[in-house]
């Protein structure tokens, strides 16, 4: 097997990349499908998936082996055999099932994927122990360069779009107008919340399925991106001035700014048939912006989507993973949405990541260079320790 010198690969080997299959349940991801093997063949990879790692997502071994990774029985045998492992949830991301990987885990190995890293900080500590560097996709930065290693980005517009679905499933109504026989259906009156990556994928699923659609963001740059989709954007007055970081992400903003926020939104959220909540701030728990209160006033038939559910959601009722009737108002606060579209959710996932393994290559070799702001910004753990300033931040108790 070949080892890490001073942080390169020994060059007289390829760069051996494994790809266990995901074993958190409901996971039906894969981190690299068939058509990414050949280009990480042609950056000079060797690629070695686990047997069945696609196939609930569609993709068989068969597609694999075609392509020219080799099909590996053993999930320890990958690990063993593998320079890097890349993963949709690492351990951290996966603590129960993914547990027994620790123990696969090799000094130097470095792992890639999503690894919970600013809510599970110990647990990256645990893969930090193991010796190994470990990548934290969520950590990745948004900016223009990052793009297409961007996960969330990918997975909130899968999430967006799916949310509208699950809304449409669950209301009384149909979402578009139909001028019939049977006389006029007016058109289901949508809201959206936050009008992030999700929110405006929510928009423009909701605006194609004819709904009627407005949408509210504490950030005012959006208010020109949900236009151009055809919504309305509600104006609320709100001090909206410093809700934005340098990062372009939402800043936290203290219980008045959202007491007043809940009282403007009040008679928008009355009004609508649904109602999906996007708006999360990075790190931190999603801010209340439903009260029970408002939930008991809306119409009976109404549908919330709470896509913030994870981070303990944007509605007092949401319950995560949980589908809830309140008085016949449907409370949805559904997880891990991508894994429920899994073939094109690998498909996105795959290029993000195999992206941002050959962004981490130099030359035939890792090249682990800190000035490089992607590099850095997505380093959790190095050399038997945690590296990234902030999880070390959480880690101290700092915050
Ligand atoms: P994002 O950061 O792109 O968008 C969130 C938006 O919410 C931002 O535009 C932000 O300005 C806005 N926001 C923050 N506070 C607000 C407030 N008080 N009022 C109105 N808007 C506010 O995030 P992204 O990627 O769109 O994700 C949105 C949510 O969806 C997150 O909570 C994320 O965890 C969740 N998500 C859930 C998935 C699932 O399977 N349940 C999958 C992917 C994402």
């Amino acid at each position: 097997m070949q080892g890490f010198k001073g942080g390169l690969l020994m060059a007289e080997n390829k760069i051996k990349v494994g790809v266990p299959k995901e074993s958190f349940p409901g996971e039906n991801r894969v981190a690299l499908i068939p058509a990414s093997v050949q280009a990480l063949l042609k950056k000079g990879f060797e690629v070695h998936v686990q047997s069945g790692a696609g196939m609930n997502a569609g993709f068989k071994d068969d597609e694999y082996s075609e392509k020219g990774a080799a099909i590996v029985n053993e999930r320890g045998e990958v690990f063993k055999n593998s320079d890097i492992i890349l993963q949709v949830r690492a351990y951290p991301a996966n603590p129960e099932r993914g547990k027994s990987d620790l123990d696969l885990i090799h000094d130097g190995q470095v792992i890639i994927g999503m690894t919970e890293s600013l809510s599970e900080p110990r647990l990256n500590e645990h893969v930090a122990q193991k010796g190994a560097t470990l990548f934290s996709m969520e950590l990745m930065p948004r900016i223009t360069r990052a793009q297409s290693m961007d996960v969330l980005s990918s997975m909130a517009s899968i999430a967006g779009y799916k949310a509208v679905l699950i809304a449409a499933e669950h209301l009384p109504k149909m979402f578009p107008m139909m001028m019939t026989a049977a006389g006029t259906i007016s058109a289901a009156k949508a809201f959206i919340i936050g009008a992030g990556v999700a929110g405006l994928q929510a928009i423009a699923t909701a605006k194609r399925l004819g709904a009627s659609v407005k949408a509210y963001d504490i950030r005012p740059a959006v208010k020109e991106q949900v236009q151009s989709l055809g919504a309305d954007f509600v104006e609320l007055e709100l001090e909206t001035g410093t809700s934005e970081d340098k990062g372009g992400y939402a800043k936290a903003m203290d219980e008045e700014f959202y007491r007043r926020q809940r009282e403007l939104m009040t008679g928008v959220i009355k009004d609508s048939d649904v109602v999906i909540t996007t708006a999360a701030v990075p790190g931190k728990k999603a801010p209340i912006l439903i009260t029970s209160e408002m939930v008991k006033d809306m119409n009976p038939g109404s549908v919330i989507v709470d896509l913030a559910a994870e981070r303990g959601g944007n509605c007092d009722f949401t319950e995560a993973g949980e589908i809830i009737d309140y008085n016949g108002i449907t409370v949805a606060g559904p997880l891990n949405i991508p894994a429920t579209v899994p073939y094109h959710a690998s498909q996105m996932y795959a290029k993000n990541i195999s992206t941002f393994l050959t962004h981490i290559i130099k030359e035939g070799r890792i090249d682990f260079n800190l000035e490089d702001e992607i590099t850095k910004d997505t380093m959790v753990a190095r050399g038997g320790e945690i590296v990234h300033p902030h999880v070390l931040e959480i880690l101290r108790g700092a915050k």
